[in-house]
């Protein structure tokens, strides 16, 4: 099965809105293979966003991601990379479609309610970062 990973961040997390998104996930079909709710320290997020260091919204993210708790899972289903980063809607809040996670819970780009793997290659790099094998069911 395909698996991708998705954070939801501790914007949507703190406002109660986990549940919401689960449910968008799988009305959709999708199946939650793992789940934990963590706080992701500076090591973690410096190891998630490797690719983002040195950006000008590098400092401001990391801040962001590290100061409250937030839920990861693991998501699996057909096409699941790809359909949820459309169920999710574009980055900015401000751009994203109507029913989307981020048009209904986002507050701007930072503070934009999830993360999902963007590839085959992003999902597998960014599962073990978050889960050990075994504690994915699928
Ligand atoms: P995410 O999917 O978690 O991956 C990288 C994150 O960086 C992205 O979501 C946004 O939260 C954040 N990000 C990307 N571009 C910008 C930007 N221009 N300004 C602020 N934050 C950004």
């Amino acid at each position: 099965m395909e698996k991708t990973l998705v954070l939801i961040k501790p914007d949507a997390f703190g406002k109660n809105h986990a549940g919401d998104i689960l449910k968008i996930y799988e009305d959709a079909g999708f199946k939650i293979l793992a789940a934990k709710v963590m706080k992701m320290t500076r090591e973690v997020a410096a190891k998630h966003y490797a690719e983002h260091i040195g950006r000008p919204f590098y400092p401001a993210l990391v801040e962001f991601m590290t100061s409250a708790p937030l839920m990861a899972l693991v998501v699996g289903g057909d096409d699941v990379i790809k359909k949820v980063r459309e169920l999710n809607g574009a980055t900015n809040p401000a751009e994203a479609a109507e029913g989307t996670v981020r048009k209904l819970f986002a507050e701007d780009k930072t503070k934009n309610a999830v993360h999902a793997s963007d590839s085959k290659e992003s999902a597998a790099r960014e599962i073990p970062i978050f889960f050990g094998a075994c504690e994915i069911f699928d």
